[in-house]
């Protein structure tokens, strides 16, 4: 076999310089492998830390009725669906899950995903084509761009939560064929809340169809959890409404909510669901459990918002932009990506892991530290956490005395 000259290009060489590029531009991401169950706490590299950068927000990931549920479920069930959804992966328990979440929501109808990423990758694509447009909030999560970049239809931006700005660019944007407006429902890496109350005042005027991904929200915001579409009231007014069962529910999985119609068609045309295995036996059990702790009691909700709000009037009182964080995600504004890598480091080594977050996740000069609350902490948890912040800020001269 010819082995390639030295003479010849590498063809990977380029991958090497662009890691390099990474490293030295701060943005290349280290992963840290978490070594105990996720928790408040974790372990990490043989060291307890404080964890706050999970997406646990209610503690359901290492919860004992979920541990218990997925056992079971194994026990009767196996683990592998064996198939995809629409040739043999359909089990009694898919349709359980897909029926109490439908019914959690107060929804027509319920489809799940194997993930939320892949929710999104499966509904829009099914529901606007190479002819139509996407109206986009310009901060929506990466799987909705990529979602609409598979669709091949128009992509119109517009300015972040700006409805003003919406009803223009739909003003401007006079040849196409069906129309979509899509947002976050709770936005990712800033924590705030697309106005969504409005956005559907504004999808009615120009009979347009309107998605939210709500995947921060599904087991956050509204009565005992149930998203965004229960907290603005808007039940009946969000053609789709896309969750993940990955965050809150502490499982995995992806969700879309809304009208029994539009359920039914990504059953027949959610690329996903046709051509990617069901999710797993455990996975749904868990789920199902999860469903039934959230229909139980509002106690984690609850807890949730305490500890956030704890939490956020902590980092304020110590002079630390919050940015515009209105819910558990608390975004620790710190500009260049360096410093906020840096300043990761420096918590880990104080005991609180909490993640830097820079380009191309956030906009270029907006690096943070992005802290993830969870009902999970006790009181002491969070106090302890705001004191490491404290001591990391003023020696980082990020905050003074
Ligand atoms: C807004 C948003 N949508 C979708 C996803 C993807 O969800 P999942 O992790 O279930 O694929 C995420 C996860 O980061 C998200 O933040």
């Amino acid at each position: 076999m010819n082995q390639p000259t030295t003479t010849q290009p590498s063809t990977t060489a380029w991958i090497r310089d662009e890691l390099q590029q990474l490293r030295e531009a701060g943005l290349y991401t280290n992963i840290r492998t978490i070594e105990s169950p996720m928790d408040a706490w974790v372990t990490i590299d043989g060291r307890r830390v404080l964890n706050f950068c999970a997406n646990n927000y209610l503690g359901l990931a290492n919860h004992k009725r979920i541990r218990k549920a997925a056992r079971k479920a194994i026990k009767k069930y196996g683990v592998g669906p064996g198939a995809v959804r629409t040739i043999a992966g359909t089990m009694s328990l898919h349709d359980e899950l897909e029926q109490r979440l439908a019914e959690f929501k107060r929804a027509e109808a319920c489809i799940t995903f194997q993930s939320g990423f892949t929710a999104n990758l499966g509904t829009i694509p099914a529901l606007v084509g190479r002819e139509d447009v996407i109206f986009s909030d310009e901060l929506n999560h990466a799987s909705i761009i990529d979602g609409c970049r598979l669709s091949r239809a128009r992509v119109v931006r517009y300015a972040h939560n700006d409805v003003d700005d919406l009803r223009r660019q739909i003003a401007a944007t006079t040849d196409y064929g069906r129309r979509l407006i899509v947002t976050d429902g709770v936005f990712s890496m800033d924590g705030d809340i697309a106005p969504l109350d409005r956005i559907a005042d504004v999808a009615e005027e120009h009979a347009i169809l309107l998605m939210v991904d709500d995947a921060h929200g599904e087991g956050v915001l509204g009565e005992g959890g149930r998203g965004i579409v229960d907290h603005f009231g808007l039940h009946g007014r969000v053609d789709v409404e896309v969750g993940t069962l990955s965050k809150a529910f502490g499982v995995v999985g992806g969700m879309v909510c809304g009208k029994q119609v539009i359920v039914e068609w990504l059953r027949q045309r959610g690329r996903p669901f046709l051509f990617s295995s069901a999710m797993t036996v455990p996975d749904v059990a868990a789920n199902i459990e999860a469903v039934d702790i959230l229909e139980d009691s509002t106690e984690l909700v609850d807890r949730l918002w305490r500890n956030a709000d704890l939490f956020r009037s902590g980092l304020q009182q110590m002079g630390f932009d919050t940015g515009h964080s209105q819910t558990p995600i608390v975004p620790v504004m710190l500009g260049e990506a360096p410093l906020a890598q840096i300043f990761s480091r420096r918590l880990f080594e104080e005991g609180v892991f909490a993640m830097a977050i820079g380009y191309p996740t956030v906009p270029q000069g907006k690096a943070r530290i992005r802290v993830m609350n969870s009902a999970a902490h006790s009181t002491s948890d969070i106090e302890q956490a705001l004191e490491v912040f404290g001591e990391v800020g003023r020696e980082l001269e990020v905050i003074r005395d």
